[in-house]
């Protein structure tokens, strides 16, 4: 049995690593990978559907994982499907729950799924009317994908019509055009987790809960980012399990069958623990990055098991085990992430390189890896303990260097209470 993953960062790293685990698998592809993946395992330069197609039909590849977001919203699950490949991720029409927000907050709206309150506007009189009725802080929400970019958080009346008439240009850049209009949201107070399921479309079963840290700095200061590391397993969110899985999973995958688009794969919930109990932020298609990379080196069952069940509708009888373990991710991005930042800077790293260390944004010059991308590496440690799982990740992190490097000090160290306040 030979597994291609489509995707090029830290989370495909990840995925490789764990099919590579199990004992059913012969050889791991990984397209197009990168440099770093490809010191593990063979990249293929496959580019566009076309491509990764054909390569399927001339090759002994017998399931695609497609990790990021952009190949599913393209299509390229239901290609696969329609040329009899199997392949682990939703169709395009199901993975709107993460590529439009109003398609998502709508099912929400007609299941009763807890989310935030929100209206759908297409001018800023309209949205004037929006924010005296919500109060501030509000949450201005573009439609499409937006790679982490597409929301703003207006803690001022100023701040939130700047906010809303850049959304509204972007999502509407020639007036005359139809536009579907954007999102302004309550803005919810609580802690932030994640929760994913596989799921055949009818039966799933959830991971255990994980953290990401998607501010840059330290204290959850500064801008959003794909994410600056995760941790897992959450353990204060697991009295919210049954509640998410019924209030939550439940009904949005009842919500797609009755459409007619049964959604399979990866569920990912992202969920604000509020006082009114879990509420969705978003949703997303797949695995999140860097949520991946501490999720999956604890998945004690054999990924390509679950991958089958998920593809031939068995998830009813498919157990999911993670090991009694915490594992911490700290990411390494460059200098000036999440806006402009250099790239080609020698990575200097211990050889071999360590375990537990996932490629995102890597090249290789010649001389060596260097950096490429705005998230470089995620660096993983595993322990029982969740304090000594942090500082082994740190004590590895601290033998990596390149240019301008950035990283948070505080991963795995947060408090997860409700604050005090209204809402
Ligand atoms: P999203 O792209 O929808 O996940 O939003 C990015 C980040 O914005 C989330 O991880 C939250 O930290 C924050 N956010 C989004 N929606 C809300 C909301 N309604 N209330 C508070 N924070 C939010
Ligand atoms: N780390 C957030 C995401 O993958 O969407």
């Amino acid at each position: 049995m030979n597994v291609l993953i489509i995707g090029s960062g830290g989370r495909e790293h990840a995925l490789a690593e764990c099919f590579a685990r199990s004992k059913q698998v012969n050889q791991v592809f990984v397209a197009p990978g990168n440099a770093g993946i490809a010191k593990s395992f063979t990249c293929l330069p496959l580019l566009d559907s076309d491509s990764i197609i054909n390569y399927c039909k001339t090759n002994p590849i017998e399931l695609v994982f497609i990790g990021p977001e952009q190949p599913i919203a393209d299509g390229l699950s239901d290609k696969l499907e329609a040329n009899g490949i199997k392949v682990v991720a939703p169709s395009m029409f199901a993975a709107q729950l993460e590529t439009s927000k109003i398609f998502a907050k709508e099912l929400m709206a007609k299941k009763s799924i807890p989310t935030a309150r929100y209206k759908v506007v297409k001018s800023i009189e309209e949205a004037s009317v929006v924010i005296a009725e919500f109060g501030l802080p509000i949450v201005i929400k573009e439609d499409g994908l937006a790679a982490g970019k597409g929301v703003a958080i207006a803690h001022t009346k100023y701040e939130a019509m700047q906010a809303i008439y850049k959304a509204l240009k972007s999502s509407c850049p020639e007036p005359a055009n139809a536009n579907s209009g954007i999102i302004l949201e309550e803005y919810l107070q609580g802690w932030e987790v994640s929760l994913f399921a596989f799921t055949d479309g009818r039966d799933f079963t959830s991971t255990i809960f994980v953290q990401d840290h998607k501010q840059l700095l330290d204290g959850d200061e500064g801008p959003n980012t794909g994410g600056m590391g995760a941790y897992a397993p959450v353990l204060e969110a697991e009295c919210y399990r049954k509640d998410i899985e019924a209030k939550i999973i439940v009904p949005t995958l009842d919500a797609m069958q009755e459409l007619g688009y049964p959604y399979k794969g990866i569920l990912y919930c992202g969920l604000m623990i509020t006082k009114k109990g879990p509420m969705v932020i978003e949703y997303n298609c797949r695995f999140g990055d860097p949520e991946a990379e501490v999720l999956l080196p604890l998945l004690e069952t054999d990924l390509l098991d679950i991958s089958r069940a998920i593809v031939n509708s068995g998830m009813k009888n498919q157990a999911v085990k993670f090991k009694d373990l915490t594992a911490v991710g700290v990411v390494m991005a460059s200098g000036g992430y999440p806006a402009t930042y250099g790239t080609g800077y020698q990575i200097l790293m211990p050889e071999p390189i360590p375990e537990g260390v996932y490629f995102s944004g890597v090249a290789e010059d010649g001389n060596g890896l260097v950096t490429s991308g705005g998230r470089v590496l995620c660096i993983v440690a595993t322990d029982n303990d969740l304090s000594i799982a942090k500082q082994k990740a740190y004590l590895k992190q601290a033998t990596i260097h390149f240019k301008a490097e950035t990283y948070r000090t505080d991963i795995g160290g947060r408090i997860n209470s409700i604050p005090n306040m209204e809402n």
